[in-house]
């Protein structure tokens, strides 16, 4: 059966928290990316494969000098975040600010007309979910209870700060809805070296690419979380970098994330 994303699928739109205790297949780093693992294992629905992309990418980010900002819209309980922050402490040399983005509350509702099935299952099996699917921002009640619910800004600012050790001063978290919150925050946020986008639709997605695209640095990184695993989410992007020139290869991480590298 085919497995989705955080464990889910069509057949069993429950979600099941990725398993992370076992030692991931040998990657470059992988010492530093298992240990980073257990770091945030419990902060995070987001696969090892994805999260060891994620920490190389940010450890290539700071060992390079590529200048600018680590950004994350769709943060849930930071571990993705903490992810990067982690290759950041052991590699950076500078200070690099953390800008992000996410609701805090449960996932919105999807678009029946461009989000796919596995979208519209999930939303169908949430039982608070009631109304049309027409991509409207408002929280799908329930839908991150069999996961442990929906974050809160502290789970973040915890495991950032308080865990792995960032400075408060670095890291700035933006609550609601990245439509609300990112045009008012990307004229502070400047240039961006990673940008991690796991918003799961369609919407959130295209909206985060038109708004922030243009602020990564060349050579910097765009990870799409979501590319294989929601179909809103791979249109966002396919309909984006058709459009990018020069045309930018899109890098397979696993049979979900994908990222690119800008030129
Ligand atoms: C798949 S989870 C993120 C997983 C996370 N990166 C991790 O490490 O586990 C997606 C998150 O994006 C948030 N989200 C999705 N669309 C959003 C939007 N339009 N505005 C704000 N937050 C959104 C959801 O509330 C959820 O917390």
């Amino acid at each position: 059966m085919e497995q989705h994303h955080d464990g889910r699928s069509l057949e069993n739109p429950v979600p099941v928290v990725a398993h992370l205790s076992a030692p991931i297949e040998p990657y470059d780093r992988g010492d530093e990316i298992n240990s980073a693992l257990r770091v945030v294992e419990h902060h995070t629905m987001v696969t090892r494969h994805r999260l060891a992309a994620t920490y190389q990418i940010a450890a290539f980010a700071d060992t390079s000098g590529l200048p600018g900002a680590f950004v994350e819209c769709g943060t849930w309980k930071g571990g993705s975040s903490g992810i990067m922050a982690l290759a950041h402490l052991r590699h950076g040399t500078q200070a690099r600010v953390f800008h992000l983005f996410d609701s805090f509350t449960d996932m919105c509702v999807p678009d029946e007309s461009i989000d796919g099935d596995l979208a519209i299952a999930q939303a169908r099996a949430t039982p608070g979910v009631t109304g049309p699917l027409d991509g409207s921002l408002r929280p799908m009640e329930g839908f991150y209870t069999p996961l442990g619910g929906h974050a809160t800004p502290q789970d973040v600012r915890s495991l950032l700060i308080d865990t792995i050790g960032i400075d408060k001063r670095s890291v700035v978290i933006h609550e609601g809805w990245f439509q609300d919150t990112v045009p008012t925050a990307r004229g502070d946020i400047g240039a961006i070296a990673v940008l991690r986008l796991d918003a799961d639709f369609y919407s959130g997605t295209r909206f985060c690419l038109e708004q922030l695209f243009d602020q990564v640095v060349v050579g910097g990184f765009v990870i799409f979380d979501d590319y294989g695993c929601y179909e809103g989410c791979r249109r966002a992007v396919d309909e984006f970098l058709a459009r990018t020139s020069p045309p930018m290869f899109l890098n397979h991480i696993d049979a979900e994330g994908r990222y690119i590298i800008k030129r």
